[in-house]
């Protein structure tokens, strides 16, 4: 896919600019502070409703401005040799719901046009995957979980909102008690329990399916990228895990090493299933409850995991080198791409589930997760349910866990529901989600980061990229662009953009 025309309204420092744009390589180069990024900044906008540089909306809309206005023609080949152009506009409206059209159609929900334009994003700001807090490496897994599969937006909303009203009720609970009253809220802290452990449910079991789907193109990345020093590897360390193996029944084995997993559900590639991950997130807040009363916190849940960044068996933050780091922030962009143009692929170990259970995946939405009432709701995006209403049942897939030695269906013991409703293995949601037909390849997007790397990186990245369907790089000079990534050219200078070459 790629972006024809760009159009801002009010975005950052544009009242108003066109951008008309084509596939291949495209530089804007300007000196800082002319605006290269805002233009940029807003087409990832498009495509993940958030913004690389900063956490919530404000700062998109124009000084003195009410809101912003973005919008995109996306050009896609849903069918081979068929490319169609769909025109995406949001509205960004601080403090309020934004608001988002397809085609000119009525103004819908913003996060329904999840997955229409896919990009990926390099950026200075990446070197914090590496080095940074796992706030930021929670959200990158986040934003690539909704592109691969755009109905998992409800899941993470509905997360982030249960999520702030049961730590509210903590607090309140905890002031309560405090004060010799309270047990009327902890009642309806039990509802809010439920709530929590089915939402992170999902989420847990989504984020671990996409480390398992990821794992293999960031080590391939990071191979190309650094010229082999050391494996780079990526594990899911779920909360849930150190809350369950806290329980005193040994769970999570004897190998304390945050990088090895705990819990046999923790290791990522386990078919986990979210009603299993539910039961023991109530187990655990269960356990909790006297602690989280008291601190006023949720203190198990996906807001407290993080993806972990081993190198050469180091953790890569604190032991890795600058440059190293940089090459793993280049190696979780550079797979995401891949794994966003590839889909999750069906590994040549794939299991293939029972008939009964394949009936009950091939659910058009959400198989028996939905049935149940549990499951993600689908946004209804129109294109996000194209590619998977063919009928074509996938095999199961179970990556990997037979050769890690944890037999497929392999459950901790105790607290774990019978499996009476077959439910899709962690890798189905994706792999269900993700067939997003033939093009799903994400526009890159190079911000600056060329003036970041040392000579080797920057002509291994340019090298890995210049064959794209679509390479927007910023540079503040032309000389900064790796030379094969020469293309076309726009200089931007005050607001005004001009293509020169
Ligand atoms: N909400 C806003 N309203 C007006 N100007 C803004 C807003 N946000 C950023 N800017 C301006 O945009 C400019 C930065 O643009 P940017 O795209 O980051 O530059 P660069 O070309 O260096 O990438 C700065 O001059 C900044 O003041
Ligand atoms: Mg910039």
């Amino acid at each position: 896919m790629y972006v024809a025309h760009l159009s801002l309204t009010d975005f950052r420092s544009y009242a108003q600019v066109e951008l008309p744009l084509e596939p291949g390589i495209t530089a804007l180069v300007g000196p800082n502070g002319q605006g290269k990024t805002n233009l940029v900044e807003a087409i990832g906008y498009v495509a993940t409703l958030g913004s690389h540089r900063v956490p919530s909306d404000a700062a998109l809309v124009r000084a003195g401005a009410g809101r912003a206005v973005v919008r995109t023609r996306v050009v896609r080949e849903l069918e081979p040799g068929h490319p169609r152009a769909t025109l995406v506009e949001v509205e960004v409206t601080p403090g309020k719901a934004n608001r988002a059209r397809v085609n000119g159609g009525s103004p819908g929900r913003a996060r329904d046009i999840l997955g229409i334009l896919r990009t990926v994003l390099f950026a200075p700001e990446d070197l914090s995957l590496v080095k940074g807090d796992p706030d930021g490496r929670r959200r990158f897994l986040d934003d690539l979980l909704v592109q691969l599969v755009p109905r998992f937006a409800g899941t993470v909303q509905d997360y982030e909102r249960v999520l702030r009203q049961r730590s509210a009720l903590l607090k309140t609970a905890g002031a309560a008690m405090r004060g010799g009253r309270g047990t009327a809220d902890l009642r309806t802290l039990d509802v809010w329990d439920a709530k929590l452990a089915q939402t992170g449910a999902e989420l847990v079991v989504a984020r671990r399916a996409l480390v398992a789907a990821l794992a293999p193109h960031v080590a391939a990345s990071y191979a190309q990228v650094s010229a082999g020093q050391g494996e780079a590897v990526i594990t899911y360390r779920a909360s849930l895990d150190a809350a369950l193996a806290d329980d005193g029944r040994g769970r999570g084995g004897d190998d304390g090493a945050p990088a090895s997993g705990g819990s046999a559900a923790s290791t990522s590639d386990v078919p986990a299933t979210a009603r299993l991950v539910e039961a023991q997130l109530l187990e655990a807040m269960g356990r909790l409850r006297p602690k989280e009363v008291e601190r006023g916190v949720c203190l198990v849940g996906p807001h407290r995991d993080d993806l972990v960044l081993t190198l050469g068996g180091l953790p890569a933050k604190g032991y890795a080198s600058h440059g190293e780091s940089w090459s793993y922030a280049l190696a979780l962009r550079l797979a995401s791409y891949a794994l966003l143009t590839d889909g999750v692929p069906a590994p040549a170990a794939a299991r293939v589930a029972p008939a009964h259970e394949a009936g009950s995946a091939a659910a058009p939405t959400g198989g028996a997760a939905a049935a149940t009432g549990s499951g993600p709701v689908a946004t209804g995006s129109g294109s996000a349910a194209t590619g998977s209403g063919d009928g074509v049942e996938r095999p199961r897939i179970a990556q990997a866990s037979e050769a890690d030695g944890a037999a497929a269906g392999d459950t901790p013991d105790g607290g774990a529901p019978p499996r009476a409703v077959a439910e899709p293995a962690a890798t189905d949601w994706l792999g269900r989600g993700a067939d997003w037909g033939p093009d799903g390849e994400p526009v890159l997007i190079l911000d600056d980061v060329f003036a970041e790397l040392d000579a080797r990186r920057r002509d291994r990245l340019a090298e890995l990229v210049a064959t794209a369907r679509q390479v927007l790089v910023t540079a503040a000079v032309a000389e900064d662009v790796p030379e094969p990534l020469a293309g076309a050219r726009v200089d931007v200078m005050g607001g005004e953009v001009a293509r020169v070459l």
